[in-house]
């Protein structure tokens, strides 16, 4: 990735054509590896999604990388990355001409179809986090999904943007190395709140949340400043939703 301007985040790469997972990759080497490589693979034949899915990876299809990282902060921090990575896929996106928004906490939507999702993982020592892994896969250039998922996946060049791919990675690593220095250097979640905030599909719509078997239906009222979903029961009950608890689903 040439004019890549950062610092540290993206600047070791580890390329491969075909791996099981980059996340795994990440989590079995931590330890060898640089704050902020970035671990990317043309195919993936153990492709993870949330929840145990798998992840179709196909080659040329995408962009199937992951970030590793080695904060010094609590575990209980970590989660938050995700929505740093969040924001800063949206930043990127929206530098270079796509509109898209986030369907809390880990899905990017555009025009109504999910392009990319994101898989954060930790590996933790003692209360302490070892490195924190956030796996990202960008639908580029799939032209057909599978089963249902053709309802519900899209890719952008199916909404009609040519990309490359090197130019959206160099975009993602220096949108996230400026929230994620302003979040470990100073706990500011100000900025990443606020791009959360600004492209939800969630707020003001009633939505879903599927806590193991149990679902239920509620309004879904704003994302507060730490990064939780605000919703509200049927029975006027307000409450905060913390990501990673439950899983968040549209009508
Ligand atoms: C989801 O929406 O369920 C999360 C999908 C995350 C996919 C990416 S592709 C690169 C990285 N390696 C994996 O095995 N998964 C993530």
């Amino acid at each position: 990735t040439a004019n890549l301007d950062t610092k540290f985040v993206g600047q070791n790469i580890k390329y491969f054509q075909e791996i099981d997972s980059t996340n795994n990759y990440a989590k079995d080497n931590f330890e060898s590896l640089k704050d902020g490589t970035l671990i990317i693979s043309e195919y993936q034949s153990a492709g993870k999604g949330r929840l145990g899915k798998n992840w179709q990876s196909n080659i040329g299809e995408g962009i199937w990388m992951s970030l590793m990282l080695k904060p010094e902060i609590p575990v209980y921090k970590a989660p938050f990355l995700t929505l740093v990575a969040g924001a800063a896929i949206l930043n990127a996106f929206r530098n270079i001409g796509v509109d898209a928004e986030i369907k809390w906490p880990n899905d990017i939507v555009l025009n109504g179809k999910k392009i990319c999702g994101i898989l954060t993982e930790m590996v933790a020592e003692v209360e302490r986090v070892g490195c924190v892994v956030i796996g990202m896969g960008i639908n580029v250039n799939t032209m057909l999904f599978p089963g249902e998922l053709s309802e519900k996946a899209t890719s952008l060049k199916k909404e009609g943007f040519e990309l490359k791919r090197s130019d959206i990675i160099r975009e993602i690593m220096h949108e996230f190395e400026k929230l994620y220095t302003t979040y470990i250097e100073y706990g500011s979640k100000e900025e990443v709140i606020s791009v959360c905030r600004k492209y939800s599909v969630l707020i003001g719509k009633d939505v879903y949340i599927i806590n193991k078997n149990h679902r239920e239906k509620v309004y879904c009222m704003d994302i507060s400043d730490d990064g939780n979903l605000i919703v509200k029961h049927d029975d006027g009950v307000i409450e905060e939703v913390i990501s990673g608890e439950v899983s968040v689903r549209g009508q």
